[in-house]
């Protein structure tokens, strides 16, 4: 079977500050990771002649797949992380502070939440819904290299979660999550390639 690779984006320098969003580029550590993602992957799919990874379009993604140009490589919108409207290039600790109503909010309910002027991650669900359709349709392996709430988001209607637990599901950084169709259903594996 196929397998299907998931990844966030290397440690980005918004991520070692706590901002969400922005278009920053990595962190010393997430360069690192970039590193590392292209020996895996040149390792795991050593026996595929063809294979794509796909990307987002925020340069922490494009920079992250840069060292494995031996395949194929798609650039999506629809893989681009949650847009967090006003909030956007803000820490949680900024939020909570200057827009209380707001943070108290998503607390209460982070799957319906919407970023005023940004999404949801309903709205999320429903945008990488094309995303999904191709992946199904893909008979190579794919990387996919992308954010937080859109790995989520595509974990969740692989390993057939709930929707109220999509905004929870771990994704940790610097770590692989393979998932393939098997026998009895889905399988995952997760490769921590660093801390
Ligand atoms: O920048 C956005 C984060 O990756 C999404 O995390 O939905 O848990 O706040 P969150």
């Amino acid at each position: 079977p196929r397998p299907i690779l998931l990844t966030r984006h290397g440690e980005s320098q918004d991520n070692v500050k706590g901002r969400i969003g922005g278009d920053p580029v990595l962190s010393e550590a997430g360069e690192k990771y970039a590193l590392k993602l292209a020996e895996f992957v040149k390792r795991r799919l050593k026996n595929e002649t063809t294979a794509s990874i796909w990307t987002s379009t925020l340069r922490r993604t494009g920079i992250t797949a840069r060292h494995i140009d031996w395949f194929s490589k798609v650039e999506w919108k629809a893989l681009d992380e949650i847009n967090a409207g006003v909030c956007d290039g803000m820490t949680y600790e900024e939020i909570k502070e200057s827009m209380p109503e707001e943070y108290a909010a998503r607390k209460a309910d982070k799957l319906r939440y919407r970023y005023p002027r940004g999404e949801s991650y309903l709205d999320v669900i429903q945008r990488v819904e094309p995303v999904i359709v191709e992946l199904e349709r893909q008979r190579s392996p794919v990387v996919v290299i992308a954010h937080q709430a859109i790995l989520r988001s595509l974990y969740a209607y692989f390993m057939d979660k709930p929707l109220k637990e999509v905004p929870h599901i771990q994704v940790p950084l610097h770590t692989i999550i393979e998932i393939k169709m098997g026998m009895t259903g889905m399988q995952e594996k997760r490769y921590k390639l660093m801390e």
